[in-house]
């Protein structure tokens, strides 16, 4: 894992290197397409496929340049979105049982082949079928490594993350027990779901539960469809096949959240300076201190309302100063983020795709909960890792950073 650190981490070498032109119309299609004649639901039609449009939808439809721009109700770095959804459905009044793709872009459930004693449970680690959904998240990698080379193996799994979150924050929105499924088969589901060079599964997650009726693996693996329209490879494909380790741990559930609160998310782009209140800077702290293992928290309040300015961790200040400034320099020097409140610094000593996953579903967490209390969010990838953590004091690998702040 320390190769993989080494080789993603930006230096303003690096980034000075990588600053290049980027010609957008070269960027490669951001929506996965399945063939027109499958069958198709709309998001709407059936009121049990609301958790699968509030787990990923377009929220916001523009033009850059007369081509389509693009927001989903979750971030993305660089707004590239690299993820895919997948659901199995089986036992549903309604709905036929089948695996199915998300289409945000469309707003429709994809029916790609129906299951009947055969699914994707023995490549997630259930022996029997389950009720309910079955969702796997996956990653299209060029899709970000075009525009962020090497580096892009981490926001894949850092968008994977948010991805899982939001499934999180769906199921809680619609009233729903979710589970994160530890121990997925990555290469078994990979082969299964019909995916070729580009696109890899990360996570995969359960709304419903286990019936005691045994599952078989599926007979054929799914059609291939290819998720780009033109791709010039996969850096390290091997880094992709890494089965995250990850946790179903209470940390990265969020409270009761309102379908507004998914639909009207977006990355604070300013902040206006003002402290909090003390009431939004204690929610932050308590938020914080829920964030669980292998990950530790760091903050660097810059605008507190009743403490010292300075570095805490764990609810602790460890080194009082006004740090805005340097802070924004080490961010690849994005000053907007000194009028937040605090930045948030997610670290760890077993550095991973678990952790890196864990870090993007907590971050979404943020974003939902901070952004219902009306507060400010923004994932931050871009930083100079060894500096932060030189400026920490820590050996620790810096997995991602939020900023957060009234607007
Ligand atoms: C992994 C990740 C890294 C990001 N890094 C940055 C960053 O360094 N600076 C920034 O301003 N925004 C960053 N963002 C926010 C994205 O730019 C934002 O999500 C995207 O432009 C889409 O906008 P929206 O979140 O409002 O839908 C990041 C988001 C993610 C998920």
């Amino acid at each position: 894992m320390k190769r993989l650190y080494d080789e993603t981490l930006l230096t303003p070498l690096r980034v000075a290197r990588n600053s290049k032109y980027l010609d957008w119309d070269a960027q490669p299609s951001q929506f996965k397409e399945y063939p027109a004649f499958l069958f198709r639901y709309a998001f709407d039609e059936v009121a049990a496929l609301k958790v699968a449009q509030l787990s990923r939808c377009v929220t916001f439809l523009g033009e850059i340049s007369s081509k389509p721009y693009y927001r989903l109700n979750l971030p993305s770095a660089g707004n590239l979105h690299p993820t895919e959804l997948y659901l199995q459905i089986r036992g549903i009044r309604g709905v036929i049982s089948g695996i199915y793709h998300v289409d945000a872009k469309n707003g429709c459930l994809v029916l790609i082949q129906e299951i009947d004693k055969e699914g994707l449970e023995p490549y997630v680690g259930l022996r029997h079928r389950f009720k309910g959904m079955l969702v796997v998240v996956s990653t299209v990698p060029f899709r970000s490594e075009w525009k962020y080379g090497r580096r892009a193996w981490r926001y894949c799994d850092l968008d994977a993350g948010h991805q899982a979150g939001s499934v999180l924050a769906a199921a809680s929105a619609t009233g729903q027990n979710v589970t994160i499924l530890s121990g997925i088969d990555t290469e078994g589901l990979h082969q299964a779901l019909g995916f070729g060079d580009e696109e890899y599964p990360v996570v995969a997650l359960g709304i419903g539960e286990e019936g005691d009726r045994e599952a078989g693996r599926l007979e054929h693996a799914l059609m291939h469809v290819c998720p780009l329209d033109y791709s010039e490879g996969t850096r390290d494909a091997s880094a992709y096949l890494l089965a995250p380790k990850i946790s179903d741990a209470k940390g990265y559930r969020p409270e009761k959240i309102e379908e507004e609160t998914i639909l009207r998310r977006r990355s604070a782009r300013r902040f206006s300076g003002e402290a909090l209140s003390k009431e939004g800077a204690d929610f932050v702290a308590s938020l914080l201190q829920e964030v669980p293992e292998p990950l530790h928290a760091w903050q660097i309040w810059m605008h507190h309302p009743t403490l010292p300015d300075g570095i805490y961790r764990d609810g602790v200040c460890v080194d009082r100063g006004e740090y805005a400034k340097l802070v924004c320099r080490m961010l690849v020097d994005q000053y907007f983020i000194a009028e937040a409140s605090a930045v948030v610094i997610l670290t760890t000593d077993a550095f991973g795709p678990g952790a890196l996953l864990g870090a993007g579903i907590f971050v979404q967490r943020v974003y939902m909960e901070a952004g219902q209390k009306g507060l400010g969010v923004t994932g931050i990838g871009a930083y100079y890792d060894l500096k932060l953590q030189q400026f920490l004091g820590t050996d620790e690998a810096i997995l991602y950073v939020a900023a957060i702040g009234a607007v």
